[in-house]
C-alpha cells in the first residue's frame, strides 16, 4: 500500500516512516526538503499520484500567532484538495490531547482549524491527538525560561514519548478510517513544573523552576483538565524516568 507521510523528515515523521517500512509498505516521506511543500502546493500532485492513506504529521516552522494559523488552514486546504483529487481513502493527522480546551492559544486556534478542516473536507479520516512528547519538554522550558528563571503551571500533563505516537499512527494508518478522533497519552500523569524539574536536574541544567498556578504555557493558562486526556485514551507504554535515563546516558 501507498501511503504518504507528509512531515516525514520530522521527529515523528521520521520514525514513522521507518516503522511502515518495516512493515512494508511503500511509504513517500514527503516535506520541503524533499520537493514537497503543502504550503505553495509544490510537488503534492506528483507525490499523491497512487497514494492511499495519508498521514499528516507536518508543522509549522513559525508559533507565532498568524503564522501558524495561515501554516495549518492553507497547508491543509492544499493537502485535503490534492487527496481529493489522487482518490486517497484515508487522512490521518496528529494533533494534540485538549485543542478545544485551550482556544486562547494561537497554536492550538491553529490545530482546532487544521482538524475541522479535516472533517469538512469529505475525506475518511482518523486524528490523532496525542498529549505532549518527552522530546518535547526542553521545548517547553525554553518557552518559559527568563534568564535562570522557568516559570511554570503545576497542571497535570501526561506526556508520552515519539517512539510511542510513530506506533500508533502506523497502527491508524493501515486500519479503517474512524471518521473519528482518539487519543494517546504517556503511562503516567505528573505535574508540568514537577516534569521540567526533573528533565532540568537530569540534564544538570542550572536554571531552576518556579511554580506559578497563573504562568502561560504557549499563551494560555492552564488546569489539570487543560492537557490530561479524557476516559479512554490509547497509552504508550515507555515511562518518563526510563526515557531519561536513557537519553542523558546517550548523551554522556
Ligand atoms: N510537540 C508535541 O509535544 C506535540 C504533541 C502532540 C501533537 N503534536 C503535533 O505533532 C506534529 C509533528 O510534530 P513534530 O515535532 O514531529 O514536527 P517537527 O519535528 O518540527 O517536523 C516538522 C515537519 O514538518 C515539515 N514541514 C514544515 N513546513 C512544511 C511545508 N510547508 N510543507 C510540508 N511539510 C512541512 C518539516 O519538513 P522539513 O524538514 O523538510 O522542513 C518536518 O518534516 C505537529 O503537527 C504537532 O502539532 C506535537
Amino acid at each position: 500500500m501507498k501511503i504518504v507521510v507528509v512531515g516525514g523528515s520530522g521527529l515523528i515523521g521520521t520514525k514513522l516512516v521507518n516503522n511502515l517500512r518495516r512493515r512494508g509498505h511503500e511509504v513517500v516521506a514527503a516535506s520541503p526538503s524533499s520537493g514537497v511543500n503543502t504550503l505553495t502546493g509544490e510537488g503534492l500532485a506528483e507525490a499523491l499520484t497512487g497514494a492511499r492513506v495519508v498521514v499528516d504529521v507536518a508543522n509549522s516552522p513559525s508559533f507565532e500567532d498568524k503564522a501558524v494559523l495561515e501554516f495549518f488552514e492553507t497547508s491543509g486546504r492544499n493537502l485535503l484538495a490534492a487527496e481529493a483529487a489522487a482518490g486517497v481513502r484515508h487522512h490521518v493527522a496528529l494533533s494534540v490531547v485538549g485543542t478545544d480546551r485551550l482556544l486562547a492559544s494561537g497554536y492550538f486556534r491553529a490545530k482546532m482549524a487544521q482538524e475541522n478542516l479535516i472533517k469538512a473536507a469529505g475525506i475518511p479520516y482518523t486524528i490523532l491527538r496525542s498529549t505532549q512528547f518527552f522530546e518535547f519538554v526542553s521545548g517547553i522550558a525554553q518557552s518559559a525560561t527568563d534568564g535562570q528563571t522557568v516559570r511554570l503551571s503545576p497542571a497535570l500533563v501526561q506526556p508520552v514519548v515519539s517512539d510511542d505516537v510513530a506506533a500508533e499512527l502506523a497502527d491508524i494508518a493501515v486500519e479503517e478510517p474512524l471518521n473519528g478522533t482518539v487519543e494517546l497519552a504517556g503511562p503516567e500523569p505528573i505535574r508540568l513544573d514537577e516534569l521540567v524539574r526533573r528533565f532540568l536536574s537530569a540534564s544538570r541544567d542550572a536554571r531552576k523552576v518556579v511554580t506559578d498556578v497563573h504562568a502561560a504555557y504557549f499563551g494560555t493558562e492552564l488546569n489539570d483538565r487543560s492537557l490530561t486526556p479524557g476516559d479512554d485514551p490509547r497509552i504508550g507504554p515507555t515511562r518518563f524516568e526510563d526515557w531519561l535515563s536513557r537519553s542523558v546516558t546517550q548523551r554522556t
